[in-house]
């Protein structure tokens, strides 16, 4: 069993989503579409929470990952807190009936809006990036004749060794202050009114898969923990930020797994006598989630054979943006031993970089067969646009043999509605 295991298996030839099969829902909701299983979601969860039993902590998902409602609403009834980075975000994990008190505020830029919203609507604590922040959140606070815990961001400079566009650990990325700084910055905070620092935030990257660089930071975040409070600080609390990766490709090394994570924070932090929140978004949503797809059209290319599909870059970004590899499964089982020959995966938009995947080896198919991006759950539907006025991808939840449009497909007059025509037109 490792943490890529997921509910979304081969069983007598087709593939099921838990007790549904797939093809079931395509043929119901039309393609392309998200469809998540509530099993891998709260197992991964419970990975998490399981894996920091024993430290007095907090589970908070990264919303950013999947945020529709249906999703947090399944999370925090498991108890799940959510990290939140805009008020949007905010706004989605209230409806979802997230108590404030379990609800972290993440983000380099945080509006005036967005902070008085949090903190009179309730707030577990902001996460701290600058000392400008600090400054507007301790006027907003006192104003509102309020006290807003923070914790402050550190930047440890460490390398998370991932994909430079999702590394935000290094001195050079705009996260955090500099760890050299901290004592300077933890001391102005403790003089300005309105704000109480309760402890150190700190998040590396995305999809990493070492332990290594974590355990890198979390050692200077111990040490740094026993400089502040020697400085008088009251640390009470570690964010310890997500980043844990996810097995896209089954032939790589898994990742570590969610156990060894927690092993490694109490090796690390676990003496320090604080609670602990992590915020983990990937590996909770990633392969809790898939992307249906439609083949339109197989076109032999001068040397290429082209798969064409109903699904593209404007519905998940992430092969265009990271280069990102994502296993695609027909949603019929091959026959065993069945030839397979390289295929370029493309959607219909019109740009080149609307390629999924290059010389994939598939098994033979054909206009109207359906396929799955596997481990597609997170920075996949929140990531998507209209894009060449494309709807926007629906979602689906399923659970046991159940299954629930959980964002209907937009209608084009849907769209086309949201804009208007100015007077003069
Ligand atoms: N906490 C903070 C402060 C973050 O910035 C992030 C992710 C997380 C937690 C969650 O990290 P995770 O556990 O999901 O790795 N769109 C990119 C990933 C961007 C990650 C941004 N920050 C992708 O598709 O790979």
């Amino acid at each position: 069993m490792t943490a890529a295991m997921d509910h979304f298996l081969y069983r007598d030839g087709a593939l099921f989503a838990e007790d549904v099969p797939v093809a079931e829902i395509a043929a119901t909701v039309g393609t392309p579409f998200y469809l998540y299983s509530t099993a891998t979601l709260l197992r991964h969860f419970r990975l998490f929470d399981e894996a920091l039993d024993g430290l007095p902590h907090l589970v908070c998902y990264a919303m950013k990952a999947a945020s529709n409602q249906a999703i947090l609403k399944t999370l925090a009834e498991a108890g799940a807190g959510m990290d939140v980075v805009s008020g949007g975000e905010y706004a989605r994990a209230v409806a979802a009936g997230v108590p404030g008190e379990r609800i972290v505020f993440s983000g380099v830029g945080k509006t005036r809006d967005e902070i008085r919203t949090a903190l009179t609507g309730g707030i577990r604590q902001f996460n701290v990036e600058s000392e400008p922040e600090m400054e507007v959140i301790s006027e907003i606070a006192t104003a509102l004749d309020m006290t807003a815990p923070i914790t402050i961001r550190v930047n440890p400079d460490v390398d998370a060794q991932t994909h430079a566009k999702i590394a935000t650990g290094k001195s050079e990325n705009k996260f955090g202050i500099p760890i050299s700084r901290a004592r300077e910055v933890y001391a102005l905070a403790a003089a300005l009114p309105g704000i109480e620092v309760i402890g150190i935030d700190v998040h590396i990257g995305s999809q990493l898969t070492q332990l290594e660089p974590f355990r890198q930071a979390y050692a200077k975040v111990a040490e740094l923990t026993e400089v502040l409070r020697a400085d008088g600080h009251d640390i009470r609390r570690l964010d310890l930020g997500g980043g844990l990766g996810i097995p896209y490709a089954r032939s790589n090394a898994a990742p570590p797994l969610p156990v060894e994570y927690g092993r490694m924070i109490k090796d690390t932090v676990g003496h320090l006598g604080c609670e602990i929140e992590i915020e983990p978004g990937r590996l909770i949503a990633g392969n809790a989630g898939i992307l249906v797809s439609k083949v339109i059209y197989l076109k032999q290319g001068e040397d290429r054979q082209f798969l064409i599909l109903d699904a593209a870059m404007n519905d998940l970004i992430r092969p265009a943006m990271y280069d990102a590899w994502h296993e695609i499964v027909p949603l019929r089982e091959p026959e065993p031993g069945v030839e397979q020959t390289p295929h370029d995966i493309v959607g219909p938009v019109c740009e080149t970089g609307d390629t999924f995947a290059k010389a994939r080896m598939m098994p033979p198919l054909k206009a109207g067969d359906l396929v799955a991006f596997r481990s597609a759950g997170a920075y996949g539907a929140v990531m998507a646009s209209e894009y060449n006025t494309r709807p926007l991808v629906p979602e689906v939840l399923v659970r046991d043999d159940k299954f629930a449009v959980i964002r209907a497909r937009p209608t084009f007059d849907e769209i086309i509605n949201r804009d208007t025509i100015p007077p003069w037109l």
